[in-house]
């Protein structure tokens, strides 16, 4: 479609960058404008309507059009529309939303910090990591195990943490040496012949303790996970992997960082990913379903053991050295606060509980499609991986396209879902319907059937 001068579209390319895209196919194919939000749904310029499966960015968990979020964030506009956390200053919503957090947070978490996004929510418990382990007098201890496939945001050091080679392709990263990488505890792809998804487990667990022990378990700070790895492709762990990691963990004294920025508030059919997976983190990542991104709001969740000894350190240092101008905003506060209030009234983990099923269920129907490899997901997050042969899980060519074309066919059918490269993502807002996944569930299926035959007509299967 010819994209008229001065039109929006124009605009967006003449002016505008975009995050995760092409750009130079961009200038081509300009934006999809989305214009209008409606429960779980949302509207193009041309009035279009899609089903958002993916929930926006994973995170828009009471949908497009809760009005108590938008009265909670006007109120707060009204009486105080900003405040810092800095020398001893604070927001009554900031309080209030620290408490609440700590009220829901898994065992032994007991304070929080806030920041804006997830990215830095993760540079937080990277810089509070080191900060703690100078303040205890490890100051050797310092390197921070992530896995491959891992997704911990962009900013630098957490897109150092993500494990993906496209987050890292011509911007020099990761940064650090101080940032190690090992294993990621996907069987379906990488279980070997024969192997059990226990023995794949243990496996993953010895990897982690060999490279502890090549480098030294008194360099070694921490290890970060997320509970289901997302943007890597909903990436559920081996059953026993967690268990079998944790031990390996205590064992060299090593923190364990959840990174709950998707998997948080219910996602998983519990309020957190560390309840589903029995994790027992010492720092916790969270934000997106935080405030159901109405606006940008990040926490870090820390132990009392980690706050105590940064606390003593600070105050040996004369202060602690770290803040944005918006950590403890009060309108993104308010607004989060508010999203908790509605959880908890509306029972989401309950209100998770009941619809999942469809949804996972649903999902796996679609494992004898031809071109599907595996399906997975716990709760409302799921993924379907296509692949070019079942029997051998043999992938298609990247250069193929495969995922981006399955996702832009979804978008003809009326559904907003992500590819990550084969392994498409469905995370959609928490208060959906039963009705409403069947009607999701039907235009995926009418997308793999579209793909399948255009998969057939190019010749890759
Ligand atoms: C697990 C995880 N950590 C961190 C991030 C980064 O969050 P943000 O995009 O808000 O910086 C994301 C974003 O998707 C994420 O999924």
């Amino acid at each position: 479609m010819a994209i008229a001068p001065n039109s929006a579209e124009a605009r967006d390319i003449a002016y505008h960058i975009h995050g995760q895209t092409d750009l130079k196919a961009h200038e081509e194919k300009g934006p999809k404008i989305i214009s209008k939000g409606d429960g779980v749904r949302v509207y193009d310029e041309e009035g279009n309507e899609f089903i958002e499966g993916l929930a926006g960015l994973w995170s828009v968990s009471l949908g497009f059009t809760e009005q108590r979020l938008v009265d909670a964030a006007t109120k707060q506009l009204e009486t105080l529309p900003y405040y810092h956390t800095f020398a001893h200053k604070v927001a009554p919503p900031v309080i209030d939303l620290a408490e609440k957090l700590v009220g829901i947070a898994p065992g032994g978490l007991t304070k929080a910090v806030f920041q804006n996004s997830g990215s830095e929510a993760v540079d937080t418990a990277i810089k509070f990591v080191w900060y703690y382990h100078n303040a205890i007098d490890k100051p050797e201890k310092k390197k921070i195990i992530a896995r491959v496939n891992a997704y911990h945001g962009t900013g630098v050091a957490s897109a150092s943490l993500t494990g993906l080679a496209r987050m890292h392709a011509a911007f020099d990263l990761p940064v650090t040496d101080r940032v190690l990488r090992t294993d990621c505890p996907h069987y379906y792809r990488f279980g070997e012949d024969g192997e059990s998804e226990e023995d794949f487990a243990t496996r993953c667990a010895d990897n982690l303790e060999k490279l502890i022990l090549d480098e030294g378990p008194d360099t070694v700070a921490a290890f970060i996970a997320e509970p289901i790895m997302g943007a890597g492709g909903v990436l559920v762990p081996a059953a026993t992997y967690f268990d079998k990691v944790q031990a390996v963990l205590k064992k060299y004294d090593i923190l364990f960082i959840a990174d709950e920025v998707i998997c948080g508030f219910a996602r998983t059919g519990e309020m957190w990913g560390s309840q589903t997976f029995g994790l027992k983190p010492d720092l916790l990542t969270c934000a997106k379903a935080l405030s159901s991104s109405y606006l940008p709001i990040s926490a870090v969740l820390v132990s009392e053991k980690v706050y105590e000894a940064i606390r003593d350190k600070s105050g040996e240092l004369g202060g602690f050295g770290h803040g944005y101008t918006y950590s403890g905003h009060p309108v993104p506060a308010a607004v989060a606060l508010e999203t908790l209030k509605i959880y908890e009234e509306r029972d989401i983990v309950q209100q998770v509980k009941n619809v999942a099923p469809a949804m996972q269920d649903g999902l796996r129907a679609f494992a004898d499609h031809p071109l599907v490899g595996e399906v997975r997901g716990v709760g409302l997050i799921g993924g379907v991986e296509v692949v070019a042969d079942k029997a051998t899980k043999a992938p298609f060519e990247a250069a193929d396209k495969v995922g981006p074309t399955i996702q832009g066919l979804a978008e003809k059918n009326g559904l907003l879902i992500r590819a990550m490269g084969d392994s498409i993502g469905f995370c959609p807002p928490l208060i959906i319907d039963r009705a409403t996944i069947g009607d999701m569930l039907g235009r995926f299926a009418k997308t793999l059937d579209d793909a399948l035959a255009w998969a057939e007509g190019e010749k890759l299967i």
